[in-house]
């Protein structure tokens, strides 16, 4: 479907000034807006046919035909204040929206309402406190469906309830977003104790906090574990917010925090599973963005590999900072316990919240523990947010 950038929104521009010295023109607009919009970047973005693609949203203009010193020949205010109109030198002329003209305003760090989510810290009292959403209601409601994938955008974590007890839920769910996010376990993953268990996660073993998947350069983005059915003892889950824990160690440890950020931390995975594979990654265990935003935490120690890509004087102080960072994380007011019942699935950023579970053992009576697990990307959850946010509020693209 073609998405449609003319929106119903009145806005008027009511004064064109030129400021050829600049390259831009000051444009004013009738909601109190005033800002500067370079000659170049209108060319740039002409919407006539020739220029622009609109069922693709694309250019189809060329680069290498664009002159950054372009000058407008002549400008006019149409329709009242609803457009504007510049003659290029040679006669090739532009129409813009006045209202589609006051959304695009300049600046480094404006984000849209997605990527500019708040992210909202938590600890132990997520216990209470976690956002709940129905399964079916996901699967069948665009504002549940919509409501959720916020919450894990702002909290990082959401309760699902009322999966069906086999396998198959968390592909739904992906499938509403947009799809799986396959990795060498295969499309999703069966956890329960197997022979020969290619990850120690396929075992009755306790599995320190962790992220998923570390030993790939580009990890998978949002984690889905669906308890299809649960041990006779033990087995509950633990997970703590990696943003929580980056800003106790910068309070608390700045030496280890320092390190932790700064030293590169070899991952690896190897095996047997959906296909023969042999994974590695190298990354800091605290990462931020370069305007200094959280972006991830790398936390694993059944992944850590046995390289250590670090001077060999350095590795003592590495292991203190890593056992630090490991001691924040399990305060007790960090982390949120959960048991979780047949027909939940607990869903995550991973890169953010990190999870654990306990030991469990398999008593009479009981069948085997056994979860469901997949993922689906960010990428494609911000892309549903903001064609969901368009298509049950009106919000209007750039
Ligand atoms: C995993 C995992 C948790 C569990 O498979 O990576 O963390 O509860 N499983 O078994
Ligand atoms: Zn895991």
């Amino acid at each position: 479907m073609a998405p449609n950038e003319n929106t119903t929104d009145d806005t008027k521009l009511i004064l064109r000034e030129r400021q050829d010295n600049e390259g831009w023109y000051k444009l004013s607009f009738d909601n109190g807006y005033i800002g500067q919009y370079p000659y170049v970047w209108l060319k740039d973005n002409c919407r006539c046919s020739a220029c622009y693609q609109p069922s693709a949203w694309q250019r189809t203009s060329h680069i290498a035909d664009l002159d950054p010193e372009i000058i407008p020949q002549s400008d006019d205010i149409t329709d009242g204040g609803a457009g504007f109109r510049i003659i290029w030198p040679g006669g090739h002329r532009s129409d813009f929206l006045a209202e589609w003209l006051n959304r695009q305003r300049f600046s480094e760090t404006e984000k849209d309402f997605v990527d500019g989510q708040k992210l909202a810290i938590w600890g132990a009292e997520m216990d209470t406190a976690v956002e709940k959403f129905d399964f079916n209601k996901i699967v069948t409601s665009d504002t549940e469906l919509y409501n959720w994938l916020c919450i894990l955008g702002s909290k990082g974590m959401a309760m699902v309830q009322g999966a069906p007890l086999k396998v198959g839920a968390v592909g739904q769910l992906a499938k509403r977003v947009a799809y799986l996010r396959t990795t060498v376990y295969g499309d999703t993953f069966q956890v329960f104790s197997k022979l020969d268990a290619s990850s120690v996660a396929f075992t009755p073993k306790s599995l320190g906090l962790h992220i998923d998947q570390l030993f790939y350069e580009y990890i998978p983005g949002i984690q889905m574990l669906h308890c299809i059915e649960q041990a006779g003892e033990g087995g509950e889950n633990q997970f703590v917010d990696g943003v929580n824990i980056a800003e106790q160690l910068k309070r608390d440890y700045p030496e280890e925090y320092q390190i932790l950020r700064s030293t590169q931390i070899d991952f690896r995975d190897a095996g047997d599973d959906h296909l023969r594979y042999h994974l590695k990654s190298r990354r800091p265990m605290i990462q931020y963005d370069r305007h200094g935003n959280f972006m991830c935490i790398n936390y694993s120690d059944h992944c850590r590999s046995t390289e250590l890509s670090l001077p060999v004087d350095q590795v003592k102080k590495l292991y203190k900072a890593i056992k630090v960072f490991n001691s924040v994380m399990y305060r007790p007011e960090n982390v949120f316990t959960h048991r979780m019942e047949p027909g939940e699935i607990m869903t995550f950023s991973n890169g953010r919240v990190m999870h654990g579970r306990s030991a469990f053992k398999l008593t009479s009576g009981s069948g085997s523990r056994h979860l469901e697990g997949g993922y689906f990307d960010w990428d494609e959850a911000k892309s549903t947010l903001r064609v969901l946010r368009e298509n049950l509020f009106g919000d209007k693209r750039l």
